[in-house]
């Protein structure tokens, strides 16, 4: 399987799932390993990233769509573009795939330290500066269940942590002073409701 064919499949032959926005209890939920690689588990990822583009997003993890499974999807560099289809409609093109699915994933050494602004697909227009190693070592298992490492940096390294963190229950406003979250989340909260967004 090459990523980037998958990538183009998964927005193309996805099903769009619901993602659960802050406070829903799932996102504070410990995920449990992966154990069977089977066909259920491709349809889960490729719905995962037909989700995480749309949205769109880099990164998606399964608590955030109500799976509390520990794994996540992945795409630092695909590029959006909003294009007019031939009937006026409003439509996106896109292109430059990255496609990555880390499934058991685990951080074995980090270096480094980085601020860098993140968001979150559980927190619809929140960004803040969070604090985060630059470079990390994770060993993960791929769709066929095999074990892989590898290092990431920049962006990729950073996406890596927020999304491992989600498995672990923890969103990314928790990196932050208990003070300075709690003033984030009643702003977040005020707005949701006005919104009357569900989720
Ligand atoms: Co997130």
């Amino acid at each position: 399987m090459h990523e980037l064919e998958l990538g183009s499949k998964y927005i193309l032959e996805g099903e769009g799932l619901k993602v659960f926005t802050f406070p829903a209890p799932i996102l504070k939920k410990v995920a449990i390993e992966v154990k069977s690689f089977d066909h259920e588990l491709h349809k889960t990822v490729k719905n995962m990233f037909f989700t995480m583009y749309k949205a769109p997003g880099i990164g998606l993890a399964a608590p955030q769509v109500g799976l509390s499974i520990r794994l996540f999807c992945l795409d630092t560099e695909f590029e959006r573009e909003r294009v007019t289809a031939a009937d006026g409609s409003e439509a996106f093109k896109y292109s430059n795939f990255n496609s990555e699915v880390f499934i058991n994933p685990k951080i074995i050494s980090r270096e480094g330290e980085v601020v860098c602004q993140e968001g979150c697909l559980s927190f619809p227009g929140v960004f803040e500066d969070i604090k985060r190693s630059e470079t990390v070592t994770v060993e993960y298992q791929d769709l066929n269940g095999e074990t892989l490492t590898t290092k990431a940096e920049g962006m990729r390294a950073i996406c890596i942590q927020h999304e491992l963190d989600h498995l672990d229950g923890i969103v990314f406003l928790e990196k932050l002073s208990p003070l300075k979250r709690a003033l984030i989340i009643k702003k977040f909260q005020k707005k949701k409701k006005k919104r009357g967004s569900l989720g």
